[in-house]
């Protein structure tokens, strides 16, 4: 046998050559994740650090694209020395920095039908055939960010309203146990209302769902205009679960960057990956930010009558309340109708967050209200759109939103990332003289 010791120096088997082809394969190196994947069919063994610089994206779920590593997120892609060669959002013209490089192993080989891997420079050679059969390290658990994080047990968390139900989840009569901050609540409906034990700040029903506030809620209320307004219909998706915590969620849910990779297949306009200058206006507890995205839109009547081209222009607005609270808002400039999908995110516990989405509907102003078919569709698509970004989160593993900004790489298109983790820390510090008292 060789002796594979937990120490980073020296060579570690890591993989059999067989085993590894065009999709990335995770392996463990001296403690260490790594990913080693072939950047063309039967060429060379490359080796990865196990996470995407950027958003700490497992490289695992890369593609090879071109004989470059592309990760799935934001389509970044990095030649076999590690270098960031692109980042699309950036576009044509854009350089990606320095940091954006991956830190790639010192050396790899294939020898004896093995793939062996020098995270660190070594003198040692790799070891002869003779040295027994090789046995590979178990893939290592994925490191988090050495910074705070922002998780779904925050201390500042139970001064806030949370959802934990919608309305049609709460019978007359009935009770239902939900989950919120590590706790179980149990609400009752009765003829003296609703109720909720163990006793909370206070309990509230509005606009379909049921909120809670474990203490004095310290948030800022997040408005939905569309809600009141008669030219939308509306209806609430079915509700969602993800192990990621909610503001991981709320992240994702606002990274522009993202539309052409992740909904490539949809609605995300794959050839327009560039994403131009926008701002962010901080609001109290939040902030706004409105800008222009290419498009498609296949729910468009007149796109398969061949009225309008699938490829359109869209407005959208995006608002965002800490904790937990998006609305997005999408004007589509060809048509004139809108979308608006209010996000709330229930923190249940550390590892679990429900999603619970609205989706509101007009035809646009001077149009009659949307039929019952279009309001079904457009639940049905933004429930698509919802699952793959869920997908995503799949095996990140992260305990919270990382809030120092050097564990991650943010390039301009990242701006609303970066109001989400300024929005969390202004509600922590708002917090602090309460939980401090
Ligand atoms: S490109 Fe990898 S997370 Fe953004």
């Amino acid at each position: 046998m060789v002796a594979i010791s937990a120490a980073s120096s020296g060579w570690f088997a890591v993989a059999r050559t067989a085993e590894v082809g065009t999709t990335p394969v995770p392996v463990g190196a001296g403690g260490r994740g790594y990913v080693v994947v072939r950047l063309s069919p039967g060429g060379e063994v490359s080796a990865f650090p196990a996470r995407c610089p950027h958003r700490a994206v497992p490289l695992a779920a890369a593609t090879v694209t071109g004989g470059r590593l592309e990760c799935p997120r934001h389509g970044w892609r990095f030649d076999a020395d590690g270098r960031c060669v692109a980042a699309p959002s950036l576009g044509p013209a854009g350089v990606p920095p320095p940091r954006a490089d991956l830190p790639v192993p010192w050396a790899v080989e294939e020898r004896h039908g093995w793939v062996w891997l020098a995270p660190d420079r070594t003198t040692a050679a790799v070891p002869a055939r003779s040295a027994g059969l090789p046995r590979p390290e178990a893939v290592p658990p994925p490191q988090g960010p050495r910074g705070p994080v922002f998780g779904n047990l925050d201390p500042s968390l139970p001064a806030a309203w949370h959802p934990v139900a919608l309305s049609a989840e709460l019978r007359p009569g009935g009770w239902l146990q939900v989950r919120l901050l590590g706790r179980t609540w149990t609400l009752r409906r009765d003829d003296a209302g609703l109720r909720v034990e163990p006793p909370a700040f206070a309990a509230r029903e509005r606009q379909g769902v049921i909120e809670l506030a474990p203490e004095e809620p310290a948030d800022v209320p997040l408005d939905v205009p569309e809600a009141t307004d008669r030219r939308f219909l509306s209806r609430w998706l079915a509700p969602r679960r993800t192990a990621a915590p909610a503001a991981v969620v709320a992240d994702l849910l606002l990274d522009v960057a993202r539309l052409p990779f992740v909904h490539a297949a949809t609605t995300g306009a794959a050839d327009h990956p560039e994403v131009p200058p926008y701002e962010v206006v901080r609001d109290p507890g939040g902030f706004t930010s409105v800008q222009e995205q290419w498009c498609d839109d296949p729910l468009d009547p007149e796109v398969a009558l061949g009225g309008r081209p699938l490829r359109q222009r869209r407005r959208v607005t995006y608002a965002y309340r800490a904790p937990f609270r998006l609305r997005m808002r999408r004007d589509q400039l060809d048509s004139g109708s809108t979308t608006t999908v209010l996000t709330l995110l229930q923190p249940e516990d550390a590892d679990s967050t429900r999603v619970l989405t609205r989706v509101l509907l007009s035809a646009g102003p001077g149009h009659p209200l949307p039929s019952r078919g279009q309001l079904a569709g457009a639940v049905a698509a933004e429930q698509q759109a919802l699952d793959a970004d869920l997908a995503q989160l799949a095996g990140t593993g992260l305990a919270g939103l990382p809030l120092d900004r050097r564990d991650e790489l943010h390039l301009p298109a990242d701006r609303l990332g970066l109001a989400v983790r300024d929005a969390l820390c202004d509600f922590r510090m708002a917090g602090r003289p309460r939980l401090a008292a």
